[in-house]
């Protein structure tokens, strides 16, 4: 029996992000191919995306489209067209859902990721901005839960680092990228992620860091059941030896013509730790 549109909407997961409607599966949702719900990380992008003045004319790439949140977005502030890549089948029919609940009907082109090698589908291809709110979770050997949203390392930055590393062979000459996450730190800053963007970027990097940020005492109880004891003993000699304490939220603005590192304080999210109201 094909179900209602209500009961479809009541079984999973709606919410409102800053004018979009985003359809996603619940928190508890239990299998591996779980389409995150809504956190403040992706107000803060859409805010960040405003900022620079949307996406007008771009060609952008979003890597991980997940619910299609940020490529809708970018689609609604102007991008001529979105290529988005992803390797959960089922977020794919999340985010066309999406696309067309907030008017969406042109312009998004979804191509399959490569697990191995995730530049691959899109290589020898340029754009103007790259977007991402790529899988960050700590991901130890094992743990299943968040394998479509783990970063690939044990502190969740492999990932990322991924897509730093080719990011300016794939960016037009005066290209853009606009990346949220959340990324280990000291107590005051993500110094893993300035780590990254110090050896991998030679454009101009701007990163905007959000005040509210989280010990580690606290993201453990975010862990899968069951993993979470291995994983911070695993975590807990790593961050102690690099001196990473806490997670922060953050937004990187990059310009490939640019120079330089610059932090920044954003005004403060709800606790990014909690999904936002349904
Ligand atoms: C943290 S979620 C972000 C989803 C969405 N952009 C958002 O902000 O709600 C990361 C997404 O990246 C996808 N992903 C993981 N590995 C990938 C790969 N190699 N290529 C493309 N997407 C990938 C995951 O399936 C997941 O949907």
């Amino acid at each position: 029996m094909i179900p209602s549109l209500e009961t479809l909407i009541a079984n999973h997961r709606l919410s409102q992000v800053h004018g979009l409607r985003v359809l996603t599966d619940c928190v508890d949702y239990p299998d591996v191919d779980q389409v995150f719900p809504m956190y403040p990380e992706q107000p803060f992008f859409l805010e960040e995306l405003a900022k620079i003045g949307g996406a007008a004319g771009a060609e952008v790439l979003e890597i991980g489209l997940g619910s299609g949140v940020l490529s809708i977005g970018a689609l609604k502030t102007g991008a001529k067209r979105v290529t988005a890549l992803e390797i959960n089948p089922r977020a794919k029919l999340f985010a066309g859902f999406n696309a067309l609940i907030n008017g969406v009907t042109q312009g998004l082109a979804i191509i399959d990721g490569d697990r191995e090698d995730l530049w691959r589908p899109v290589r020898g291809r340029r754009f103007d901005l790259v977007i991402s709110n790529p899988p960050f979770m700590p991901s130890p050997p094992g743990q299943e839960h968040y394998f479509h949203s783990g970063g690939g390392d044990l502190l969740g930055m492999d990932f990322l680092d991924t897509i730093c590393r080719e990011l300016d062979a794939h960016l037009m000459p005066n290209g853009k990228a606009l990346i949220v996450t959340a990324a280990p730190g000291d107590d005051r800053l993500p110094t893993a992620f300035i780590d990254v963007i110090e050896r991998r970027l030679s454009g101009g990097a701007r990163l905007i860091v959000d005040p509210i940020k989280f010990s580690f005492d606290v993201v453990k109880h975010h862990t899968p059941d069951g993993v979470a004891d291995a994983t911070m003993r695993h975590l807990g000699g790593q961050l102690k030896q690099r001196g990473l304490t806490h997670e922060h939220l953050c937004v990187l603005h990059y310009e490939k013509t640019g120079s330089g590192l610059t932090v920044e304080q954003s005004e403060p999210h709800a606790a990014w730790d909690e999904p936002l109201p349904a």
